[in-house]
């Protein structure tokens, strides 16, 4: 028998909102608050249950919003307080959730804490950034940062140097003191009061550093790695714990921690006890196929097998033990038609929809990255000059302007997997820049919105856009898909990926074909059950269709 606690959270299905990218409701290219209102009703048609929106915070915007200068006031490119309410209000009133990114591993370099912490070592917010002396002439420790260069940057005020583990203008607040986390954990107590339903906590396996030493450096890498020192360790795990006391344990809420890590990490930090968090974000299968030395920077693509044993890995350990969300594409990565299906006009929608029934079966709490539901493809921009993303462009400085990666070879690799292939403009309709602005955008639209648009999938029942509303449907009526137990199927399969959901008298069926090519499949022949979902309108006896995808229920 299942012991599985119900809980809404995991009955949910989270809709990610990327707000610069979003809607611009005022025409200054930028997408913002009001823009998100203005389609809440196209969210509520999606069927989603709860919206998380990236960083909205005032941000001189060095990494779009994930630098916050001010952590109770709203991103001037994005609106004001107003019009936080009113959209959280919308929100509520289609009942539905908000919850909202909590970036505090860092902050801007321009927030007032960081103002002062740096004017003097005698400032009394000094200790509330990490700061140290150099070591002979250099930074304190090798360590490199997530965004190219030294993790630490000189000050020349006092001489000494602060910590970035992402960009120079994202300073690490020093969570081992206790103001600190008190002012934090104020913060974010303010922000619940105010009614929002939750946190998706930026790199929050970071924040608990528990030394400086020199980090591994693997053979060719400019820098050391601050993994050992800084990633999932104790101290880490005590300062959730703290917060889930001081903050989290007073309101109802859903709890997302980006943490990646191993299974048994994430078991800790989402165990069912629920003694830190709801949840995690694992990224073992987005990071399948990393370079040695170049880390992301590949073009290499996601096989099934290697794709299924992660993720069945994931399933199968943390069953029982811990919840996991459901993801394949983000505001950090390419698009997911591109990277893991086929996003040629022949085979973009049948394998959309595919991998959105991989997903969607799983056990977990499913999130859709805006313009997932629609299929949307990576732009294949091919000029440094579209490409916005902080961290491309240090890495071009690092590996291509000091010759050591070929220009052609880093934009091949740009074009599968830089940040900016999630970031283009959501396509809207088939007016200029795909509806999304009348001004000019921040970021270039793909050029393939007269194709692939919010309205012209409306319209078509076919379409992506109403698949995903039906596995989204699903999820809501089918328990067994919430509740149900995760069994791997035909796991050395070349093509198919397989499994079942067990819950009681309930058995769920799934098998999608992941390649273009036929594959031989009998699970469902002679098969009597209920089809719940297939991107085909007929089927094969003995085989599944490029990039077929079924789901059946059968009563035992
Ligand atoms: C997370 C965010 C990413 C950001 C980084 C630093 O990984 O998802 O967008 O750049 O943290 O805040
Ligand atoms: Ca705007």
């Amino acid at each position: 028998m299942n012991q599985e606690k119900h809980v809404w959270w995991k009955e949910s299905v989270v809709y990610q909102i990327y707000p610069r990218s979003f809607a611009d409701s005022n025409g200054d290219g930028i997408g913002d608050l009001n823009g998100i209102t203005a389609h809440l009703d196209y969210l509520k048609t999606l069927g989603v249950d709860v919206l998380w929106l990236s960083p909205v915070y005032a941000s001189p915007n060095d990494d779009n919003g994930y630098d916050i200068s001010d952590y109770r006031a709203i991103m001037k490119d994005f609106g004001t307080m107003d019009d936080f309410d009113r959209m959280l209000e919308g929100i509520h009133a289609r009942g539905m959730k908000l919850v909202m990114d909590l970036v505090v591993n860092h902050s801007s370099d321009e927030h007032a804490w960081f103002v002062e912490s740096r004017k003097s070592k005698d400032n009394p917010y000094r200790d509330y950034y990490i700061w140290q002396d150099g070591k002979e002439s250099g930074p304190p420790n090798n360590w490199g940062s997530c965004f190219s260069g030294s993790a630490w940057e000189k000050d020349e005020a006092s001489g000494q140097y602060y910590l970035h583990l992402f960009s120079r203008k994202q300073p690490d607040l020093n969570w081992a003191n206790p103001v600190v986390r008190q002012e934090v954990f104020d913060m974010m107590d303010w922000w619940c009061r105010k009614g929002i339903d939750g946190f998706r906590m930026d790199v929050i396996a970071m924040i608990g550093k528990e030394n400086y030493l020199d980090g591994v450096q693997k053979n060719g890498a400019p820098y050391g790695s601050f993994g050992a020192s800084c990633t999932h360790t104790e101290t880490t795990h005590r300062y959730i714990r703290e917060m889930r006391e001081k903050v989290l344990s007073k309101y109802d809420l859903l709890t997302v921690g980006e943490t990646g890590g191993t299974p048994e990490q994430a078991c800790r930090y989402a165990d069912d006890h629920e003694t830190e968090l709801n949840m995690v974000f694992s990224f073992e299968h987005t990071e399948l196929g990393r370079d040695p030395v170049l880390g992301k920077w590949s073009d290499h693509k996601v096989q099934l097998p290697e794709l299924r044993e992660v993720m069945n890995r994931w399933e199968l350990e943390l069953q029982g033990k811990a919840w996991n969300s459901l993801h394949l594409s983000n505001h950090d990565q390419p698009r997911s038609v591109s990277r893991f299906g086929n996003d040629s006009p022949l085979y973009r929608v049948r394998s959309a929809k595919m991998l959105g029934t991989l997903l969607h079966m799983m056990r977990g709490t499913p999130y859709v990255y805006q313009g997932e539901e629609l299929g949307m493809c990576n732009p294949y921009f091919s000029h440094l000059e579209q490409y916005r993303d902080i961290e491309a462009l240090n890495a071009w400085k690092q590996w291509v302007d000091t010759g050591i990666v070929d220009a052609q070879d880093m934009m091949r690799y740009m074009q599968k997997m830089c940040r900016d292939n999630g970031r283009t403009p959501m396509q809207w309709n088939r007016s200029a820049n795909a509806g999304f602005t009348t001004g000019t955008p921040w970021i270039e639209v793909n050029q393939n919105y007269l194709k692939i648009n919010a309205e012209d999938e409306l319209n078509d029942p076919d379409s992506v856009f109403h698949y995903y509303r039906r596995l989204i449907e699903l999820r809501h009526t089918v328990p067994v898909i919430v509740y149900g137990d995760f069994v791997p199927l035909l796991e050395q399969d070349p093509c198919v990926y397989a499994y079942s959901r067990n819950l009681d008298d309930k058995s769920l069926l799934v098998a999608c074909n992941y390649t273009e090519n036929k594959a031989p499949c009998t699970l469902f022949d002679g098969l009597e059950g209920t089809e719940l979902i297939s991107n085909y309108p007929t089927h094969q006896q003995g085989l599944l269709q490029p990039y077929e995808a079924r789901v059946c229920l059968i009563t035992t």
